[in-house]
């Protein structure tokens, strides 16, 4: 059931196309949120830094590309950037929903997925890619956490609860699974390129959501059984 090298190579080629995309895809969320949060008067530490990581997110895109290259893949046609979000929320709340689904769900889970590539690649090029990658997309995650924290301070962050559910599946689908290029039958659960089956990436993402993202949230005063269920109901314990 093996698959050659080239094949193995090619297959790592794409998803890092893929990978590029999705850097794209966040340059351009930042770049928004940047604006918003200077607009509803968001501290310039948060705001000077979500402009940072639309730079941040360029660069990542290129490092990228250029893996992608290397391994033999064309670059992947960018879809059109989907922004998560709620169009009904007043301003500083649709904000401060956008920057949890952008910074404290995607780059965490971002974030969890890049270091269990970086444990398992031997690929030299994929390994420089990664840890080129990882550092900037913790940075990235603490920004939200540090516009939710302070937000919880000063104004009811309850009202994010109920909403998780949706902004969850909207994010996760987004920007962890539409991209997974390793069918689950394949066997091995990843290559020397770190490419991670589905199942293999399903698991991290429910693992990061529980451990890190849910706590978080909760400690910040949005109340997350509705998100507890939500990810329960689609991914049993032992599943
Ligand atoms: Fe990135
Ligand atoms: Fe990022």
């Amino acid at each position: 059931m093996g698959h050659a090298p080239q094949d193995e190579r090619q297959a790592a080629g794409v998803e890092w196309a893929f990978r590029a995309a999705a850097e794209g895809a966040q340059r351009a969320r930042f770049e928004r949120l940047a604006e918003r949060l200077h607009a509803v008067g968001a501290l310039p530490v948060i705001t000077d830094g979500a402009r940072r990581a639309a730079e941040d997110e360029a660069r990542h895109a290129g490092v990228c590309a250029r893996l992608a290259e290397g391994l033999g893949a064309s670059a992947a046609e960018s879809p059109p950037v989907h922004f998560v979000t709620l169009p009904t929320l007043p301003a500083a709340a649709r904000v401060l929903y956008e920057v949890v689904s952008v910074c404290c769900v995607t780059e965490s889970l971002n974030a969890a997925v890049l270091t269990t590539t970086l444990e398992v690649a031997s690929d030299r090029a994929v390994r420089a890619a990664v840890r080129a990658l990882l550092r900037d997309e913790v940075g990235h995650a603490r920004l939200g956490w540090a516009h939710l924290t302070r937000e919880a301070q000063r104004v009811d962050v309850a009202f994010l609860g109920p909403l998780l559910p949706a902004m969850l599946a909207a994010s996760v689908r987004e920007e962890v699974f539409a991209r997974v290029a390793v069918p689950p039958e394949e066997g091995a659960a990843r290559d020397d390129y770190g490419r991670l089956t589905l199942a293999l990436r399903g698991a991290l993402v429910r693992e990061a959501l529980t451990a890190v993202v849910l706590p978080g949230l909760e400690g910040c005063g949005v109340p997350v059984e509705p998100a507890r269920r939500w990810l329960d109901a689609r991914a049993p314990p032992g599943a």
